[in-house]
């Protein structure tokens, strides 16, 4: 039968089939959807053989092996009372065989296109191993670099984050969540995960209500939007209440005012931790709190297990909490059509060739490549003028560690590194030596110096692949000092001494504070963790088969003390101009103090980031030129369109993702600086103009308000097009109610 493919809104076959089944439920039954449980390395069918059969088991996580998921499948269809099959869920977050650049590193292709099609192929290949439900999008805003899971995240932006989530949850749930192929997706982790203290997962978040709607809520409104199937909670106390226990959270917005039909899972134990937050005295609270704020499913702790059962005969929970939840996660399956297909779905995915899916990766890699610095336009590299070149450094030859974190089932023997990529592509033409220069990027031994040394003294030009292993990124990695790892910095000192070119390929999970070494490089290519093609896109990067187009998602600080630093921030009542900007060493010496005229910044860093939010270089040059609105007055309702002309000025064809940022000028709760609020990726051939053109609506300018309702104000803004947060022609438009005279 048919599913609807979307989370809110009934659908009354689907809601009749759910009601069905729900009547025939006992009350374990019920509590046994409620329950998912570790199916993971170590786990035997066996051991949750009866757990399944008794329909004490929903849903299952981890397991892999198609074999196994097979038969516990079969447990659960063919041996359980009323056949209810199991959701089988994985950490498919950047791919699956098959790995594409870590979610920040797409999130720099500004493509919500190429993201989508990313998504597809993941889901394609997790689905054939039989898992039909993924824990991703994370769409958590993340504003804090030293955050391990930054990596995972979309970067800064609400707007782009929403874009590129709604458009992961697209592609992993397809076009009809029932065909094969599709898996659930899951928005995680709700709300507020990113704004841990001092960037150290798992820590508190404080975020007062008119933020928490304002930047980190509207990915997680999007992603409801795109209809996506479940969410998952945060592990993090969010202003005193942890959110797996946050019924503000989780029924108020995501129920209530958002109409979400999807079910929502607890992460991994956070429903047993209630007690350690100190929110509860133990497992039994824990469960009710968690049970009674709307968590439906708990991951892994087995406290609704064994639990609920007590809770309901007590009247602690009501059975009609317990029947919501078993319905929001019935629909699910229903959704995904699991009573229709199983077993034996798995079998039934269309094979996608594995060109084709390397080929996704590797485009999604060359369009996610930032270019920071290019001086003199040492790149693109060419085959004729390039005899020779050194690659250089612990990340140039690592099949692994340019995967990024979470790629449990990433085939690693897939991967072309950055070495083996520029062999491929020029190994014929251009002399290549290589020279490891130190063993991993954390390494203190400088024992491999000389031979690199030596490697970029006989060759024109160095490729110097720097940056972070994997696991210096992702959950629970988190760092407070975010420089180049070990004795990073004084390999790039030491290599400078050859007097050869520099060009630096830098793969992280998170922005670096590149300050110390930026001046030695040549050129720098931040790549990310870029996947299974990163170095085959690298390479041809670097040899201009492609430019660069990848833009920052993330602002890039200066020093680990400007942050939080990003793009869309309040202006403050003492805003910094560089003007008002006295360094440390420009102040006189006994200087008496003064405020009057000060500004906000630090003496230490002044106000810039490294490179703003938007930023990204190319091998040609883009003019925008030509700003036109189609009205400048603008009545609540309607919208206007923003158009420029953008032209490609230099000698290579390439993409500009062309940005489009507001600013609201006076508002009744303060508005940021700037706000994106369009992007375009446009190719153009040297020489080549269009006109890019951005609509506008009104409803797009809405934000929350004093009461921390949504409002669209009238007054005046101003809007830029341009290539980044810091750029752009400006003009200004007035925003009326509907209407009002001019
Ligand atoms: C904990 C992580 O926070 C979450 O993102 C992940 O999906 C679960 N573990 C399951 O592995």
């Amino acid at each position: 039968m048919a599913t609807a493919d979307h989370s809110h809104g009934p659908d009354s076959a689907l809601e009749q089939r759910v009601a069905a089944l729900l009547a025939r439920m006992t009350l374990a039954e019920k509590i046994g959807q409620m329950n998912q449980v570790n199916a993971g390395e170590g786990v035997s069918v066996e051991s949750l053989r009866e757990g399944i059969r008794a329909g004490r088991i929903g849903a299952v996580l981890n397991a892999v092996d198609p074999e196994s998921v097979d038969a516990l499948q079969r447990v659960a269809v063919e041996e359980s009372r009323l056949g209810i099959p199991l959701l089988v869920g994985r950490d498919v977050i950047h791919g699956y065989r098959v790995v594409l650049p870590i979610p920040l590193g797409q999130a720099a292709t500004f493509n919500a296109d190429i993201v989508r099609q990313g998504a597809r192929i993941a889901a394609l290949e997790a689905a054939a191993a039989g898992i039909n439900w993924t824990f991703a999008p994370m769409i958590d805003i993340a504003r804090d670099p030293r955050w391990g899971r930054i990596a995972e995240s979309l970067g800064e932006d609400p707007y782009l984050a929403s874009r590129l989530g709604a458009a992961m949850v697209e592609g992993f749930q397809g076009e009809d969540l029932a065909a094969p192929g599709a898996v659930a997706a899951c928005a995680k982790h709700f709300a507020g995960y990113g704004a841990a203290e001092s960037g150290r997962d798992y820590a508190t978040t404080n975020i007062p209500e008119n933020e928490l709607r304002n930047v980190y809520l509207p990915p997680f409104r999007a992603a409801v939007d795109a209809g996506v199937a479940t969410l998952m909670t945060s592990f993090s106390d969010v202003n005193g209440v942890p959110a797996t226990a946050n019924a503000f959270l989780l029924r108020q917005v995501l129920r209530q005012e958002w109409g979400y039909r999807g079910f929502v899972v607890s992460d991994w134990s956070s429903i047993q931790q209630l007690a350690v937050h100190g929110l509860t005295a133990g497992d039994t609270d824990s469960a009710c709190e968690a049970a009674i704020a709307g968590v439906d499913m708990d991951m892994a702790s087995g406290v609704y297990a064994a639990q609920l059962e007590g809770l309901v005969d007590s009247g602690r929970v009501g059975i009609e909490v317990i029947d919501a939840a078993v319905a929001s996660i019935l629909r699910v399956k229903f959704r995904l059509g699991l009573f229709d297909q199983q077993p034996g779905r798995a079998t039934r995915v269309p094979a996608v060739a594995i060109d084709e899916r390397l080929r996704i990766a590797k485009q999604a890699a060359l369009q996610s490549v930032v270019l920071l610095k290019n001086e003199a336009g040492i790149l693109p590299l060419s085959k004729a003028n390039t005899q020779s070149i050194a690659v250089i450094g612990p990340l140039a030859d690592e099949p692994y560690e340019q995967l990024g974190t979470w790629i449990f089932d990433g085939d690693r023997s897939l991967s072309v590194t950055g070495l083996q990529g520029l062999r491929d592509l020029v190994g014929g033409a251009v002399e290549i030596r290589y020279a490891r220069g130190m063993e991993t990027s954390r390494s203190r031994s400088t024992a491999g110096f000389y031979e690199a040394l030596e490697a970029a003294r006989t060759s024109d030009a160095v490729i110097l692949f720097l940056g972070e292993e994997s696991i210096l990124s992702g959950e629970a990695h988190c760092r407070a000092d975010i420089g180049l790892p070990g004795e990073q910095a004084r390999l790039v000192q030491v290599i400078r001494q050859a007097g050869t070119p520099v060009i630096a390929v830098i793969m992280a999970g998170r922005p670096l504070t590149l300050t110390n070494v930026i001046d030695d490089f040549d050129a720098v290519l931040f790549a990310w963790h870029p996947g299974t093609m990163g170095g085959a896109a690298v390479a041809d990067l670097l040899f201009g088969v492609e430019s660069p187009s990848g833009k920052l998602p993330v602002t890039f600080p200066r020093a680990v003390g400007q942050i939080p630093i990003y793009y869309n921030q309040k202006r403050g009542g003492k805003p910094p101009s560089p003007e008002t900007t006295v360094l440390i060493d420009d102040i006189p010496v006994r200087a008496p103090q003064t405020s009057i005229g000060n500004t906000s910044y630090h003496l230490d860093a002044g106000y810039k980031p490294l490179f703003p939010f938007g930023h990204g270089l190319s091998y040609t040059t883009f003019e925008y030129a030509n700003l036109r609105l189609d009205r400048t007055v603008l009545r609540i309702g309607e919208a206007l369109t923003v158009s420029v002309e953008l032209k490609n000025t230099g000698r290579i064809a390439a993409d500009e993702v062309a940005q489009l940022y507001v600013r609201d000028l006076v508002g009744q709760v303060t508005r940021p600086v700037r706000e994106l609020k369009g992007v375009q990726r446009v190719r153009l051939a040297p020489g080549e103009a269009a006109t890019v053109a951005f609509r506008l609506h009104s409803d797009d300018l809405a934000f929350f308000g004093r009461d921390n309702k949504p409002i669209v104000e009238p007054g005046e803004f101003h809007v830029w097009v341009g290539g980044d947060s810091e750029a752009g022609l400006r003009a200004a438009f007035r925003l009326l109610a509907a209407g009002a005279a001019q």
